[in-house]
């Protein structure tokens, strides 16, 4: 069997701050396999844009890995001299973030650089990238790809820009793609389109996708799996279907209350009240207990592990309650 496209184990990331040293990411470990596309969400500060950070080696400099393993197509990306490692992750890794805008190069016509890694990664003609890059224009809803070809990244709208860097990520032809919400500054239709493409992509190519969204209607739309994360671990795990359904982690429970019905589109996170807590101090207890409905003194004894629950995998004490949970007396202590 081939490995996975991406295997990431166990995954501890610190980062130095002015308030101490940060256990940004405590043991984070998922796989991406051809075709899989993967949502991972979570408020504001749970460390998903690290976790896409440290796979891309594209981590701050006050930031490191400090455990774990990364494997790519197989490959101990530690294992690797840089150079090596780069290679690797040129060959198989893409990504889109919120700000592309920023990825642009503000002199370089943008069917150039659409067509730069056909051209002098891929060896290509001149003639070929131009081609490629037109095709990748259209793809991604450029339309007047070949009067558009010699604009410069700011006469264009920031829907158009975005498009451009969803555009180069592809032009690579790279097997798995990291998205960190990356439609949230297209409106609904070009969002729309987008989410179509990667559909497609991933259907027709195999193409591997971890989208990293805030919103719940996205994952539903584009993803099989779906991966909570709180306070720098992964909390629950498992299908779309089943976490939408028969959410096992108090946490995703009220992420959802909003939204029970998954084909109702929500197009954000549910916000809790409180606060995830401070990452430079150690961890004894649940990290979530203090805004859980569903806490009990058990919560305060240590960390609760991830473990199966129903069809998913869930890290809470209480998760056996689960079918318990939409009854009155929840909503009620929900809404405390
Ligand atoms: N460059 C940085 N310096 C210090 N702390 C950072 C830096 N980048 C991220 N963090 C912290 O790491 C944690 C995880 O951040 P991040 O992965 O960006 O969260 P998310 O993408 O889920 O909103 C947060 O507590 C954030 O404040
Ligand atoms: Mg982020």
């Amino acid at each position: 069997m081939n490995p996975p496209l991406i295997s990431v184990q166990n995954l501890t990331v610190e980062i130095k701050t002015g308030r101490g040293l940060l256990k940004a990411i405590r043991g984070v470990s998922f796989d991406v396999n051809p075709g899989d596309a993967i949502g991972i969400v979570g408020e504001s500060g749970s460390g998903k844009s690290i976790t896409l950070k440290a796979i891309l080696d594209l981590l701050p400099t006050n930031a490191r890995v400090t455990g774990g393993k990364i494997f790519i197509n197989g490959q101990d990306v530690s294992a690797l001299k840089p150079k090596a490692r780069r290679a690797l992750l040129s060959e198989n890794c893409a990504m889109i973030f919120q700000d592309a805008i920023a990825a642009l190069n503000p002199v370089i016509k943008i069917g150039d650089q659409i067509a730069e890694v056909p051209r002098y990664r891929l060896g290509k003609s001149e003639e070929e990238s131009k081609n490629i890059a037109l095709t990748l224009m259209a793809k991604v809803g450029i339309t007047d790809g070949e009067s558009r070809y010699d604009l410069y990244p700011h006469q264009l709208s920031g829907g158009l820009r975005q498009r451009v860097a969803i555009a180069i990520a592809l032009s690579g032809d790279p097997k798995i793609l990291f998205c960190d919400e990356p439609t949230t500054a297209l409106d609904v239709t070009i969002q729309a389109q987008v989410l179509r493409l990667l559909k497609e992509l991933r259907e027709n190519s195999g193409l591997g996708i971890v989208f990293v969204t805030h919103d719940l209607a996205v994952v539903n739309e584009l993803c099989d799996d779906i991966k909570v994360m709180y306070a720098g671990k992964l909390v629950e795990t498992g299908t779309v279907e089943n976490v939408f359904t028969r959410p096992t982690h108090p946490y995703t429970f009220s992420l959802l209350k909003a939204a029970p019905d998954p084909d109702k589109a929500v197009h954000r996170l549910f916000t809790i009240s409180g606060e995830a807590p401070n990452l430079t101090q150690p961890v004894t207890a649940c990290p979530f207990a203090p805004r859980c409905f569903a806490a009990s003194d058990q919560c305060q004894s240590s960390e609760p592990e991830l473990l199966p629950m129903a069809q998913s995998m869930s890290a809470c004490f209480h998760s056996e309650n689960h079918v318990n949970w939409a009854s009155e007396d929840s909503q009620k202590s929900v809404a405390r």
